[in-house]
């Protein structure tokens, strides 16, 4: 590609990951920031740096289907390659996620396949694992459930909590978003109806010290 790779991000939260990969001055340009939450931090953090964003409420339409399409479509419009999901907390209608096969990135606060969807801390501490962690995966209609990329580890310690093991975690994902985003930049990572790496299958997830 004889230009930068086009990102734009869809986020619910506060926007530490998008942060992260802003911070992280990647030779790409992002062209849209979205949310499904007009107070969303991440759309300060995106307007904090120059990126343009848009902001729609779920109850304005009538069905979840309207809603993803119409977000979707600003995306669509905003000339994007790639449409990394940095903490959306919507489950996207399967049609609309379709269309971004291969071009849609998620980042995920667990050792997929473990835990999939919410407090994959706690079920993770429930489960009395040794580690946790945080992975990155293509988005399929499954929720969490499309092939991984990569993946960062971090051990659990006696005496974590909920809290203080996201925390850790979230150090690990600021590392894991950039360097994944920065391997398609590239073109070290693609989509060839599946994962291809350095031009090789993925057959497993890649590391922080791989990428
Ligand atoms: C992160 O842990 C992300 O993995 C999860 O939601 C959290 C979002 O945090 N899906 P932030 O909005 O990026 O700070």
């Amino acid at each position: 590609m004889d230009r930068p790779l086009r990102v734009a991000a869809l986020a619910s939260g506060r926007g530490s990951n998008l942060a992260a990969l802003i911070a992280a001055r990647l030779p790409v340009e992002f062209v849209l920031v979205g949310s499904d939450k007009a107070r969303a931090g991440a759309l300060a953090v995106a307007t904090e740096a120059g990126i343009p964003t848009v902001s729609l409420h779920p109850r304005d339409f009538a069905t979840r289907a309207d809603f993803d399409r119409a977000l979707f479509g600003h995306v669509a419009a905003s000339g994007a390659d790639l449409l990394v999901l940095a903490g959306y907390m919507r489950i996207v209608d399967a049609d609309v996620v379709a269309a971004w096969e291969g071009r849609a990135i998620n980042v995920h606060p667990s050792l997929l396949p473990k835990y999939r969807g919410l407090h994959t801390h706690r079920q993770c501490l429930e489960a009395g694992d040794a580690e946790h962690g945080a992975s990155v995966h293509f988005v399929t209609a499954e929720l969490d459930g499309g092939p991984v990329v990569a993946q960062a580890r971090i051990p659990v310690l006696p005496g974590d909590t909920e809290i203080s093991l996201a925390e850790r975690l979230l150090v690990e994902e600021h590392k894991l978003l950039p360097a994944v985003v920065a391997a398609i930049a590239s073109g070290r990572l693609r989509w060839e109806g599946g994962a291809i790496f350095d031009g090789l299958p993925l057959t497993r997830p890649l590391g922080l010290t791989d990428l």
